[in-house]
């Protein structure tokens, strides 16, 4: 170890001694599952990662930098930013608050200057639907890697088929017709078992607007036992119905870049099916969850209405906006139970996909509580097992609102709004865009005055 490095794990010690935690910025060539590799590093020494943000590099169009913190045990840091630059050729800083200690490979002063300050700027987010493109392969695994516990770990061939799914994700571009996929007769006949144990339940589970669109789906997109719905086809009914639409990903994206897509109308989906092993159970999203438990609702007008306002809300918000929001995502989105006439009927799409949380999401076992975004945000949720506590809404309008007044208290100098016509998003920030949008309602006032007068005529 030369002097130098010496003196970088000396600072590095200092300040993990001092809070338990070290940030950490590194550059890595842009490359299939890059992210992966580099988290397996951390696993690999048992550091904690409690933040995890990721950009293309503003001075190299091939390289991605990555920002984490990272929870961890004196010097137990500096093993992982060897390998960082060892295994996987990384540019490695380390940082504090308010100095730059180190770099991986010479000057700490050149190195600043190519690569952006984080903790002084706020969060990137992409600002027209085409910057997605520069985040969807920002995924924390990537195809055929999969955890010992996945029913598919050790089988070879559905390893495979993973690889195949994740590469069409990653070679996708916002514009491109989503590839199809010839579906096997195993993959087939998993999707139709967990098509046909949950139809039973809707009619007495599902919320009106799911049992109003789901027949619409069977009639147009073939939402059938015998067929797996394609992507595109899907999307394309998205698109006619509420302007959303689909984009495939390999894997789980970090909640920052996942509600980032929200704001443009664009759901990240799975294209994979899982495990033929254990129909009735998967680990991770999969093509049925997406299909079958998002897609309806958001052919829903209000329910679509209601999801791009998470996805604005997150545009450059602070990291502990994007807990909290991610949170709210998790109790509705994903998880959400509306009282309509009187009964219990589930909206998430994690309850709409799952036999056996349906059923047990409205017997007596789970607790109830009102969505208050306030209380909702902070609450603790397990991944693997039933909720114990399901939060109920009246309306999805009403959800929308109560939302959109929790999130007057991020702090950030702009307002996110939405051009369907440009794919952009606009931040209404100065008095000439307010007045320009002031104009607008005045002429959206009018059709609506308009309307309502020769109705009432
Ligand atoms: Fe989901």
């Amino acid at each position: 170890m030369d002097g130098k490095s010496r003196k970088e794990s000396a600072y590095v010690e200092d300040r993990a001694a001092a809070t338990g935690l070290t940030d950490l910025i590194f550059s890595v060539k842009e490359e299939v599952g890059a992210l992966a590799k580099a988290l397996k590093l951390f696993e690999t020494k048992g550091v904690n990662l409690t933040h995890i943000e990721s950009r293309p590099s503003r001075s190299n169009d091939r390289q991605y930098e990555f920002f984490v913190t990272c929870q961890c045990t004196n010097g137990v840091i500096n093993d992982v930013v060897e390998l960082l630059k060892t295994e996987m050729g990384a540019t490695v800083l380390q940082l504090s608050r308010d100095k730059m200690t180190a770099d991986a490979s010479g000057s700490s002063e050149k190195v600043r200057s190519e690569l952006p300050d984080l903790s002084k700027t706020a969060p990137w987010f992409p600002r027209t639907i085409r910057d997605l493109d520069q985040f969807a392969n920002q995924i924390l695994s990537y195809g055929s890697e999969l955890d010992s516990d996945h029913p598919g770990f050790t089988d070879e061939t559905y390893r495979a088929r993973r690889k195949q799914f994740a590469d069409i994700a990653y070679n996708y571009k916002h514009g491109q017709p989503i590839p199809r996929v010839e579906y096997t007769e195993q993959e087939i006949k998993t999707w139709g078992t967990i098509l046909r144990n949950l139809m039973d339940l809707y009619p007495t589970h599902a919320c009106r607007e799911f049992n109003r669109i789901f027949p619409i789906l069977q009639e147009q997109c073939g939402f059938r036992e015998d067929n797996i719905p394609q992507l595109e086809e899907v999307s394309q009914f998205l698109q006619r119905s509420t302007g959303w639409r689909i984009r495939p990903v390999a894997g789980l994206l970090s909640s920052r870049d996942f509600l980032a897509g929200l704001a443009f109308r664009v759901f990240h989906a799975t294209q994979y099916i899982r495990h033929w092993s254990k129909p009735l159970y998967t680990p991770e999203p999969d093509i049925c969850h997406e299909l079958i438990g998002h897609v309806p609702l958001f052919a829903d007008p209000s329910f679509a209405r209601f999801s791009q306002e998470v996805g604005l809300a997150s545009l450059g918000a602070p990291d502990d906006w994007i807990e909290k929001l991610a949170t709210c995502y998790w109790f509705t989105v994903e998880f959400g139970v509306c009282r309509q006439d009187g009964q219990l009927r589930a909206y998430g799409a994690g309850l709409l996909s799952s036999f056996g949380e349906l059923k047990y999401c409205l017997s007596d076992k789970p607790e109830m509580r009102e969505f208050d975004p306030e209380k909702t945000g902070v609450q603790p949720y397990p991944i693997t097992e039933y909720q114990p506590i399901y939060y109920v809404t009246e309306s999805f309008e009403d959800t929308k609102t109560k939302l959109q007044k929790f999130c007057d208290q991020i702090p950030r100098p702009f307002v996110a709004k939405y051009n369907p016509y440009t794919l952009e998003v606009e931040m209404l920030d100065n008095k000439d865009k307010i007045l320009n949008h002031a104009a607008k309602l005045k002429d959206d006032f009018e059709i609506l005055r308009e309307a309502v007068s020769r109705l009432c005529a």
